[in-house]
């Protein structure tokens, strides 16, 4: 069997005013239809964990309730709920820890991230069923690499090394180095040399085998968990699972991939996804723009209305008591925005 782990803790503060403190962007429609990222990832899911019963979510407890309501139908006790958010090294550790409890060394997971969008879902399938072959023949820790279209900062990069095995037709390769977000400098560089891929941030392995490389690489963050179970979370170290294991495991392996993938990380992410060759502009909501090209519109409340003179290439997003207004490539910084306003997004 194989139990897919939906990581969805996250806040995705690039999608403020959008995105709140209680309502974090896997809960919001972003790809144009009226399934939330989250309840998008877990139907991908659902045929191959071969129903609820094998689906897992891993969320903090402020966003907990949100999660029960969006997926009424995942039992209770698949829902883990951590006192904190830790980043993914702890919530990869804790699920796969309890997984190892119920269902032993050889239980079969992947981790799925609750922010991607996914264009062929039957492709997708048999890919994952390549991996979880992999995963259960070889002591692997298995990623999936996609094929890089520009050098972003915002990936971890993937150095394809040696064949070692065709799994469900799909060649798989050693990986050489693990890099998790490079600067530009150094993307630019991975890219040119054509062995690269953007990291996924998929993940498939066996319970024991990555239970045991985190005993050896992320000590700080297995064993306090072992020893003292979920209540220690506040003092967990806040590391990501790129940096805390893929970069230093010698374990890993790539499945390159072309299923059609993005990451939703922010605004511009929705142009890509929804821009249409006959509208100089992405409008969500009501938007008259005069001499107004690049922009990306957005505005919860129906009766409002959005206007630009002589505006190209900005984001607007207006909702409930706040509007934003910012230039495309500085998106970014809106989480240094929240910094300052804190508390009250
Ligand atoms: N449970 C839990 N707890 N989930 C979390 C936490 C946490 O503390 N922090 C983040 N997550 C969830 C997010 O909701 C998201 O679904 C997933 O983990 C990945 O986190 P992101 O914060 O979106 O990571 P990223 O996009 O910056 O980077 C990762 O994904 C990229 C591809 O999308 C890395 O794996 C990169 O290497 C990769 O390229
Ligand atoms: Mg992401």
């Amino acid at each position: 069997v194989f139990f897919p782990v939906i990581l969805a803790g996250g806040k995705g503060e690039r999608f403020w005013p959008l995105s709140r403190l209680n309502r974090p962007k896997q809960f919001l429609c972003l790809d144009g239809t009226d399934r939330s990222l989250l309840q998008a990832t877990a139907d991908r899911l659902l045929d191959l964990a071969n129903g609820w019963d094998n689906l897992w979510v891993i969320t903090s407890s402020l966003i907990a309730q949100g999660v029960r309501e969006q997926l009424p139908e995942l039992p209770s006790n698949n829902l883990l709920v951590e006192l904190q958010g830790r980043d993914t090294a702890a919530a990869v550790a804790w699920t796969s820890l309890e997984i190892q409890k119920r269902y032993g060394d050889d239980a079969i997971i992947g981790f799925f991230p609750a922010d991607h969008w996914i264009a062929d879902q039957k492709v997708f399938a048999h890919t994952l069923n390549a991996a979880s072959q992999l995963a259960a023949t070889t002591d692997a820790i298995v990623t999936l690499g996609i094929k890089p279209t520009f050098p972003s900062t915002g990936y971890g990069y993937i150095e394809q090394g040696e064949k070692m095995g065709i799994f469900n037709d799909l060649p798989a390769y050693h990986v050489n180095r693990f890099t998790e977000k490079p600067n530009r400098e150094t993307a630019e560089t991975f890219l040119s040399t054509g062995r690269f891929s953007w990291n996924s941030g998929m993940f498939v392995f066996r319970a024991g085998v990555v239970l045991k490389e985190l005993r050896i690489h992320a000590p700080e963050i297995i064993e306090p968990l072992e020893q003292n179970g979920a209540g220690i979370y506040p003092q967990l170290p806040k590391k990501s699972i790129d940096y805390a294991l893929m970069e230093k495991t010698d374990l890993a392996y790539v499945l390159p991939v072309e299923f059609g993938w993005d990451d939703l990380g922010d605004w511009n992410a929705i142009e890509r996804l929804l821009k249409t060759a006959d509208s100089p502009n992405v409008e969500l909501g009501t938007h008259v723009g005069l001499d107004t090209k690049g922009a990306i519109v957005y505005a919860s409340n129906e009766d409002d209305v959005i206007v630009t003179i002589g505006m190209d290439d900005v984001v607007i997003v207006r909702d409930r008591n706040v509007t934003l207004v910012v230039k495309k490539d500085r998106t970014q910084e809106i989480k240094e925005v929240l910094k300052i306003i804190q508390g009250d997004s």
